[in-house]
C-alpha cells in the first residue's frame, strides 16, 4: 500500500467570524490539519476475527519499521462514590503490548501502580494503538485479569538485567523524594545480587485484557475515515462470534 504523502498544512488563518488575520502560533493550532489518504477500509478487507484483523495491521505496522509498533495508550478508571454519584475519572498511559492471542492482550507493569490501582477497583480496560505511518488506529476494550506469577516471572526473566534492577527498585507511581534515593537503591540492589539475578517483586507482573469489543479506524480523504466495530457475541472467549458494523466518521 501507498503510504500517504504527510503534508501537514499550518495557515495564518482568517477569524470566520471577526474576517482579523489571527496569530496562528504554538497556542492555537486550529490552522494545522492534513489529509489521511494512505488507504481504505471495506467490509471485504476485514477478517471474520478480529484478532485477525489486528495481527494484520500489527504485523504491517512492524514490518514498515514503525518506532513503538506495539506501544498502546492504555485507559483506566477507579470506580469511587462522591456525594454527587458514582465517579470513574478515566487516566490513560502509555504501555508495550508484550504478548497476544486467542485469550487476550498482555502487558506487564507494578501491581502497585496508578493503573494497578485502579484495574483492582474497576477491572476493565481500554488500548489504543495508533500508527500514523499508515494513519490506522484500533481501539480494543475489555475486562482485565492479572497473570499468574509464573506467566509473570516468565518474562521478568527475559527482561534485560537493567530493567530487572529498575523494576525491583521502584514502587511505581509513589511520590520518592528524589532520583539519588532511586539511583542508591539500584545501586544497593547491584551489591546484593551482582549476576543480576535479582527476585521479581510479587507486586511486578502481567495483565491480560480480553477482548469484548474492538474498533479498527483507518483514515480518510476529507475526513470521511473508514471505521469498523467487532462486538463479541455471547461469553465464551475461543471461538466467540462477532457482530461487525460500520461506524459513521
Ligand atoms: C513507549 C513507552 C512504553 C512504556 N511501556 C511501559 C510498560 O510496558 N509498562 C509500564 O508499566 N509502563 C510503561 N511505560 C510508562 C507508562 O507510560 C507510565 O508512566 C507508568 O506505567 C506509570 O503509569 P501509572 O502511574 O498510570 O500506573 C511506557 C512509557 C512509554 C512512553
Amino acid at each position: 500500500m501507498v503510504i500517504g504523502k504527510r503534508t501537514v498544512t499550518q495557515v495564518k488563518r482568517d477569524d470566520p467570524l471577526t474576517g482579523h488575520k489571527d496569530q496562528n502560533d504554538r497556542e492555537d493550532q486550529r490552522g494545522t490539519r492534513r489529509e489521511y489518504a494512505s488507504g481504505s477500509l471495506t467490509r471485504a478487507d476485514l477478517a471474520s476475527d478480529p484478532l485477525s484483523q489486528f495481527r494484520v495491521w500489527l504485523d504491517a505496522a512492524i514490518a514498515s519499521g514503525a518506532t513503538d509498533a506495539t506501544a498502546m495508550a492504555l485507559a483506566t478508571s477507579a470506580i469511587s462514590e462522591t456525594a454527587s454519584g458514582i465517579r470513574a475519572i478515566p487516566s490513560v498511559r502509555i504501555v508495550l503490548l508484550k504478548h497476544f492471542d486467542d485469550d487476550g492482550f498482555c502487558w506487564y507493569t507494578d501491581y502497585r501502580s496508578q493503573k494497578g490501582a485502579e484495574i483492582t477497583s474497576n477491572p476493565f480496560a481500554s488500548a489504543l494503538f495508533y500508527w500514523h505511518e499508515f494513519e490506522r488506529q484500533v481501539r480494543i476494550t475489555g475486562p482485565v485479569e492479572e497473570l499468574t506469577p509464573t506467566e509473570s516471572q516468565r518474562y521478568f526473566l527475559e527482561r534485560p538485567t537493567e530493567s530487572r534492577y529498575a523494576a525491583a527498585a521502584s514502587e511505581q507511581s509513589a511520590i520518592i523524594d528524589s532520583r539519588a534515593t532511586l539511583e542508591q537503591r539500584v545501586a544497593k540492589l547491584q551489591q546484593n545480587y551482582p549476576d543480576g539475578r535479582v527476585p521479581r517483586p510479587d507486586q511486578w507482573g502481567g495483565y491480560r485484557m480480553q477482548p469484548v469489543e474492538y474498533e479498527f479506524w483507518q483514515g480518510r480523504e476529507g475526513r470521511l475515515h473508514d471505521r469498523f466495530r467487532y462486538i463479541r457475541r455471547g461469553r465464551s472467549r475461543r471461538g466467540a462470534g462477532w457482530t461487525v458494523d460500520r461506524l459513521q466518521p
